[in-house]
């Protein structure tokens, strides 16, 4: 700063003696002109929301995640503290510690959130898949949803209101849900998510909708169609992605196809197997290319973290070293 302030000085006083001054840039342009900037800021000089990873309160407070994270993404996405299993264990009595933890840490370094996930068939309490009558279950769910989505209204980007709910043909999965209440509890879900945070967007997010022939991406599009033209309050479709090496090669087909019927799409747990620089770039550049795709988000920083470790489908090693597929999305032309 100083010597900023010293330069500008020299510079006002070489001005004044000069007829024609040279212009501004050639002055300005910071010694680290040609170094690229984040991936988060390439993506919103896009136009994108963010470019966002999945953390926890555990990670953010270990190694060199919140420093990473603070510098070179925008959006955080709770991997497991905002699941059914966490927040509701048992009935009624909801635990917000956690993922107040990284809710706060968002807002406190200007990242985005994402809400993950109020409605899924996994990492739910026994108490809730033993249901079996409809009244009850509805309750049961409009209580979770508008506690959990109220918990921090007008704080969370966008929620994964519902998560993995079709079968790979296309058929609703069988869970406690598709069982006792039928097609039912998608509007009873996100009817409840807008009424606790009318600002948030609300997605149906799931897996292997990589290719746009799939009967499964083809089901997530027309029952969102039927479902958005009912009224239910669908703002967005998340494609999980992922993969593994060579599938990326069907994912801007599909896509094109999932972010046609809503309002907007977005990849939201990216990690790739052997983490291939190539088929980064060309999921990233998918995204980027899509108008109403708002942003990436990668299932975890390091190798070690991931969900996949032995696949070691990161962009981080163990170490926190940035890997070649980091590498190629700092240089990706937008
Ligand atoms: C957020 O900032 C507040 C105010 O400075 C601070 O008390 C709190 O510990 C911070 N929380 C996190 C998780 O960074």
């Amino acid at each position: 700063m100083k010597s900023l302030v010293f330069v500008t000085a020299l510079l006002v006083i070489a001005c004044a003696a000069l007829p024609n001054p040279p212009s501004a840039d050639s002055f300005y342009a910071p010694a680290e002109a040609d170094a690229p900037p984040s991936i988060d800021a390439k993506f919103k000089a896009a136009g994108k929301k963010y470019f966002g990873i999945a953390t926890d309160q555990s990670k953010l407070m270990s190694g060199k995640n919140a420093a990473i994270i603070s510098a070179d993404f925008g959006q955080v996405t709770p991997e497991n503290s905002m699941k059914w299993d966490s927040t509701e264990a048992q009935q009624g009595k909801f635990q917000f510690s956690t993922p107040n933890y990284l809710v706060n840490w968002a807002l406190n370094n200007s990242k985005l959130v994402r809400g993950h996930t109020t409605v899924w068939h996994s990492q739910l309490p026994g108490w809730v898949s033993g249901i079996n009558d409809k009244a009850r279950l509805t309750t049961v769910i409009q209580n979770h949803v508008i506690n959990v989505v109220g918990q921090w209204k007008g704080k969370i980007y966008a929620w994964d209101v519902l998560n993995e709910i079709f079968n790979e043909d296309g058929s609703l999965r069988p869970s406690v849900f598709s069982k006792v209440l039928g097609e039912d509890f998608v509007s009873i879900a996100f009817t409840a998510a807008r009424a606790a945070d009318p600002q948030a967007k609300l997605y149906i997010n799931d897996y292997n909708l990589d290719t746009a022939s799939n009967k499964k991406t083809q089901a997530m599009i027309a029952k969102v169609k039927q479902w958005r033209a009912a009224g239910v309050p669908i703002d967005g479709i998340g494609s999980q992605a992922h993969l593994k090496p060579g599938q990326a090669a069907g994912v801007r087909g599909a896509m094109q196809a999932l972010c046609a019927a809503a309002p907007e799409c977005a990849i939201t747990e990216l990690d790739i197997q052997d983490a291939p620089a190539a088929d980064y770039a060309s999921v990233a550049k998918t995204c980027l290319d899509i108008k109403n795709c708002v942003g990436v988000t990668v299932w975890g920083l390091r190798d070690a973290d991931s969900w996949r470790k032995q696949t070691r489908p990161l962009l981080f090693d163990d170490s926190f070293n940035p890997k070649a597929a980091y590498t190629a999305l700092l240089q990706l032309r937008a």
